[in-house]
């Protein structure tokens, strides 16, 4: 059965006492809005871990002023019994005053794969998303911790953090889960009109195809003016579409690939931002 908590105190209770039991601990922190995709990383926990412990917490600190953190969908309930279903053994639900209580003042910053990408369009987000997830490791201290490949620099930032700061926590990545056609499932695919569901479909076409043609043996700048080229035709807004090196996201050398790597891209529908990314790998 499902437990849920509020607290750092009541989550540390429970979580030391199956330490003290032996038990290995996994964690699957989120945003909430539970889809398939955040079930198979619970999922996926399951495999490598006795007890898992999965958050949800709309963090506004990785929220700029006018983004969509007010909007963001807040399902709780529903939540708590897709948990539960999972056999998710603990929900951590913390309040925004818990996470960042009165004089609250750190900032996690992590550099190497946090540049670039995400961070050219949102240049608060990383920071945002570092600092709480120091603080959900510290509070949590898992074994390992699950992440997924759709936010694939965030996956990278995370593996970073956790090693620079000595969390001793293993980052283990779970596959992207998508729709029949292909739509990396999203918490924000709600926000999509019946239209913009439609056309959202050319995502991950388009970054397959880019894939595709790197492994093909194409060129990454020829590849990409392509990709992008169709990217500016199927959207209303293109903030980046790109192949960077798989393991650290730096740029790639020009001409084929030789080394495994990423295609990554974010797009707008209407007010939407989707984000998708593909690995390609050299013949
Ligand atoms: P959120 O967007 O809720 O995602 C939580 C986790 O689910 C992340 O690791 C994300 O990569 C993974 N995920 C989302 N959609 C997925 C899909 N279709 N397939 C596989 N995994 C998917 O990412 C965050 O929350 C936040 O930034 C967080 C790490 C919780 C910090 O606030």
């Amino acid at each position: 059965p499902l437990t849920a908590v509020d607290t750092p105190a009541d989550l540390r209770k429970a979580v030391m006492a199956w330490r003290r039991a032996g038990l290995k601990v996994g964690f699957v922190p989120t945003m909430g809005a539970l889809h398939d995709g955040h079930i198979s990383l619970v999922e996926l926990a399951l495999r490598h871990c006795d007890r898992v412990v999965a958050s949800v917490f709309v963090n506004p600190a990785q929220f700029a002023p006018g983004e969509d953190f007010d909007a963001y969908p807040r399902t709780l309930e529903t939540d708590a019994a897709k948990l539960a279903e999972a056999h998710c053994h603990l929900l951590y639900a913390p309040t925004a005053r818990a996470m960042y209580p009165e004089g609250f003042a750190l900032k996690v910053q992590v550099g190497g794969p946090s540049e670039g990408l995400e961070t050219d369009f949102r240049p608060h987000f990383f920071d945002g998303v570092a600092t709480v997830v120091a603080k959900l490791f510290n509070q949590v201290r898992p074994d390992i911790a699950v992440f997924g490949e759709k936010d694939y620099q965030q996956l990278l930032v995370i593996r970073r953090l956790a090693a620079d700061l000595d969390h001793g926590v293993a980052i283990i990545p779970g596959p992207v889960v998508r729709e029949d056609d292909g739509l990396a499932l999203s918490s924000r695919n709600v926000y999509l009109s019946q239209d913009e569901r439609a056309r959202a479909v050319r995502l991950n076409e388009i970054l397959k195809d880019f894939a595709q043609a790197l492994e093909r043996g194409d060129d990454v700048a020829t590849a990409q003016a392509r990709a992008l080229a169709k990217a500016a035709n199927g959207f209303d807004g293109v903030d980046y579409v790109e192949a960077r090196c798989a393991e650290t996201l730096a740029e790639l050398p020009a001409g084929p690939i030789d080394r495994p790597a990423r295609v990554l891209g974010a797009v707008w529908l209407g007010k939407t931002r989707l984000i998708d990314n593909f690995a390609a790998d050299p013949a």
